[in-house]
């Protein structure tokens, strides 16, 4: 009878676990949905029935999820933790540490799809954060997730670490990054779409889209290139399939950017956005298309015969200036003619008295007997 009663009461608690909702969540079996949105909750809620394939957890205030979170969910395939307060993304799978590879382990999410942590701070990234038994996840949205930019960091190893080799989206958009980690892409083999819009990235590295052999969109719209330089150009050039989107960035129109122009002009093709690219610099270029800026920089070529044009004129100029000083003496020495005359014959007579004068005493020095008479006559 005790043996019975204790089964009712297990099967009434199961039942109830199964059948019932959790506080503050609204369920429907149905279409096999739970969503606890806005309800100021500080964790995720246990009880969330197993039927479940679509959790919406947003906005509330949790502040951490770790592997205990999901027990038993083995059917969800959509999973929102969108706009929470989440600083501490331990682990969504139960894989305590790479060394111990044991399937049997592993519990929690193994459908997962599409896992979304948009609108969070993530300033803790386990190494295996987004581990998903399967290898299953699909999308990641980490669009305004991370913390701060020294959380791109465990971003890097957590793409890395987690077996993301079947992932094709992920959104990487509104998190200030300011540079990409060398190789951080490097495992997600299948990606399709990378959104990076609205971040601060000033280069692309030769290792910065490493392995992405399938990509079929990058959005680069929204951040801080000034130019993409042939490193970057070769960077871009060694993702083959994709589209690439590279509006709202301040490109600088001055000489160095030929090479990016002609690089766009010749790419036009698979730059979805080529036609809006407009220079944001320098003032007299702003909105000046980025294609045309391939003749205007033509240009460059001409500042450095422009500087030589200078430079002979400023001779000319010289010369015409020497030549008009010149003709201005010749001028002056006309007007003066009559006195230059009377001057030249005054010079003329006193040269002529003083060589008279010298021819004289030349002749007194040179007729020793006078010599004589005027020493004697001194004495
Ligand atoms: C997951 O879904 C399948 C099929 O809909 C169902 O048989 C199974 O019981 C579900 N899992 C859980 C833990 O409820
Ligand atoms: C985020 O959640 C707060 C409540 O916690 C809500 O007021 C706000 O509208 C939500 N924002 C978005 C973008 O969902
Ligand atoms: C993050 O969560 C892990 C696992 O629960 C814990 O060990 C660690 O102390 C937490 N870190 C912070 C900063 O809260
Ligand atoms: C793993 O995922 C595949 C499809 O992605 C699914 O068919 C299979 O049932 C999953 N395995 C487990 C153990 O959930
Ligand atoms: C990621 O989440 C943000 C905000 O929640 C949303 O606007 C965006 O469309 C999502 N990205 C993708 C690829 O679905
Ligand atoms: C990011 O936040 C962490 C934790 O608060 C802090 O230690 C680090 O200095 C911050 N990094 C930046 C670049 O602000
Ligand atoms: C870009 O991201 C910042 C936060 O990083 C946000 O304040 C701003 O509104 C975003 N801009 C656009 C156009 O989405
Ligand atoms: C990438 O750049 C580094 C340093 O600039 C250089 O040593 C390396 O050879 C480059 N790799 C490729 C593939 O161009
Ligand atoms: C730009 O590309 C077009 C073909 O797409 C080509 O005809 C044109 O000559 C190119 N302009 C320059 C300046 O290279
Ligand atoms: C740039 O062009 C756009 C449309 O072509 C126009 O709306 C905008 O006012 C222009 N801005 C400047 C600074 O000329």
């Amino acid at each position: 009878m005790r043996v019975l009663a204790q089964r009712l009461v297990f099967c009434a608690l199961l039942g109830s676990l199964y059948a019932s909702c959790p506080p503050r969540c609204e369920c429907s079996e149905a279409a096999h949905t739970v969503k606890c949105v806005s309800r100021e909750l500080r964790a995720v809620p246990a009880g969330i029935p197993g039927y479940t394939r679509n959790l919406f957890i947003t906005g509330n205030h949790i502040s951490r999820i770790g592997p205990e979170c999901f027990k038993g969910l083995d059917n969800v395939t959509t999973l929102s933790l969108s706009n929470n307060s989440i600083i501490n993304v331990s682990l969504i799978s139960l894989k305590p540490r790479i060394s111990e590879v044991d399937s049997n382990t592993f519990s929690g999410l193994r459908s997962l799809r599409s896992l979304d942590l948009s609108n969070n701070q993530l300033a803790i990234i386990h190494p295996e954060a987004f581990m998903v038994q399967n290898h299953s996840l699909l999308d990641l949205n980490l669009s305004r997730a991370l913390y701060n930019h020294s959380s791109v960091m465990d971003l890097a190893t957590s793409l890395r670490w987690s077996s993301l080799g079947a992932l094709r989206s992920l959104d990487l958009s509104h998190n200030g990054l300011i540079f990409l980690p060398s190789h951080i892409f490097s495992h997600l083999t299948s990606l399709q779409r990378l959104l990076l819009s609205n971040n601060s990235l000033v280069a692309i590295h030769n290792s910065s889209f490493t392995g992405l052999e399938r990509l079929e969109v990058l959005d680069l719209t929204l951040n801080s290139l000034k130019a993409v330089p042939e490193e970057g150009l070769r960077e871009l050039d060694s993702l083959p399939r994709a589209d690439l989107l590279l509006g709202e960035n301040p490109f600088t129109c001055t000489c160095g950017i030929e090479s990016f122009a002609l690089w766009l002009n010749r790419s036009q093709g698979r730059i979805s956005d080529a036609e809006s690219l407009v220079c944001a610099y320098p003032t007299g270029m702003r909105n000046t298309s980025m294609l045309s800026v391939v003749t205007l920089t033509l240009g460059c070529h001409q500042s450095g015969a422009g500087a030589d044009l200078a430079l002979q004129t400023s001779y000319v100029f010289l010369g015409i200036v020497l030549g008009f000083v010149g003709l201005i003496f010749l001028f002056v020495l006309y007007l003066n003619r009559k006195g230059i005359k009377k001057r030249i014959n005054e010079l003329r007579d006193a040269c002529r008295e003083v060589w008279e004068g010298y021819h004289y005493r030349f002749e007194i020095d040179s007729d020793p007997r006078l010599s004589q008479v005027c020493t004697s006559a001194d004495i």
